[in-house]
Parts: C-alpha cells; structure tokens; sequence
C-alpha cells in the first residue's frame, strides 16, 4: 500500500506537510481550482481537476474521482481538506483505504464549520482528528487526535491556523504508520 493519491480543495498546506514527509504520494486530485494545483505542480505530482461545479450528480461526481485516482494505481486515498461529500463508489474501489482530516475532536462538531461551531459552542478545548472515512461524512474509526487550546479571543481564522499546525504534523505521522504497518 504504497501509493497515495491526495484530495484537496483549499490551500493545500495539508498536501504540502505530506509532500514535504516524502510520502509516496502519485497524484492529486482537486475539485476546483485552487492553490493545491500550484502546490503538486511544484513539486511534480499530477493533478487531476474533476470540477465540482461541472458535474450535478454527487454520485457521478464521485465515480469521476475513483477513476482519476485508478488512472494513477492509487492504493491509498487521503483526504486533505476536500469540500465535496463523496458517495458509496469510493468506498467500494477503496475499503478501508480513505482517511481523513477534520478540525475537531469527532465526534464533536462533523461538517464544514467544525471551528466556527467550536468556538460558538464555547468550549475551551478543541483540535484535530485523522480518521477511516465511511459513506457516513465525519465518522469512521479515529486513528489519531489530538486537543488544542482555545484562547480567550480566538478568531476562527487563528484557531483553525492553530489547529492545522498540529494536523501538519499529526496526519502525515499517522499516514506513514500505516505504510509502514502494511510493508
Ligand atoms: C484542514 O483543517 C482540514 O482538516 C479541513 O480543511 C483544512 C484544509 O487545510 N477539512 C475539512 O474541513 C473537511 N471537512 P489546507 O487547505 O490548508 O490544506
């Protein structure tokens, strides 16, 4: 289980920490443009732009994604920030093969506010959680987490910068602890 192919559709500074940890990573695939194009691009990964906008289904949407990561032999699919809901097809090309990144400690706030909501629930605690994605969206077996703190005046922007130093670290760690569990 050695090639990783990586989803992305923001800054790409997840793709970046992954790049940078020598993971064997062999494509990326992004939904929209975005800054994580630039970011395979300089480092000679293929990127795959299957347009989110283009395609209503959710379903063919996600059939598009599987087959641009099979044109790749993707083994691994590792999800770094990608805004689109994918269906059943990815589950089934890839069992137990998807993870994912989510700013919190599931399975306190799932979604896409998962630091808006925080910080609007008043907690002092919050952080980050690399987990097995499941057709279920924010679910799935938690492979690693760990807390942040909130401070006193936090803006949305600061935490989640805050929160997403730790998944720099913590996701490419945990990534490579499974290449190396299955060598
Ligand atoms: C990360 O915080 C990741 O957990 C989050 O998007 C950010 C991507 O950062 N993912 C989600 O919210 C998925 N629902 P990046 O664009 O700088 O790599």
């Amino acid at each position: 289980m050695r090639r990783i192919g990586v989803l992305a559709s923001g800054s790409g500074s997840i793709l970046d920490a992954i790049l940078a940890a020598d993971l064997p990573v062999v494509a990326v695939v992004v939904d929209r443009d975005c800054r994580a194009v630039e970011i395979a691009g300089a480092s000679g990964v293929p990127v795959e732009l299957v347009e989110r906008k283009a395609v209503k289904d959710r379903v063919e949407f996600t059939h598009q994604v599987v087959d641009a990561l099979q044109r790749h032999d993707v083994e691994l699919v590792a999800m770094a920030g990608f805004m689109t809901i994918l269906e059943k097809p990815i589950f089934d090309a890839f069992p137990d093969r998807v993870l994912n990144t989510h700013p919190s400690l599931l399975p306190s706030f799932r979604g896409a506010h998962a630091v808006e909501d925080a910080l609007a629930a008043g907690v002092k605690v919050t952080g980050c959680t690399i987990h097995l994605a499941v057709p279920d969206v924010d679910a799935g077996p938690i492979l690693a987490q760990e807390a942040v703190t909130i401070r006193a005046g936090d803006t949305a922007d600061e935490l989640h910068e805050r929160i997403k130093d730790v998944e720099r670290r913590l996701y490419p760690d945990t990534i490579k602890g499974l290449i190396d569990a299955d060598a």
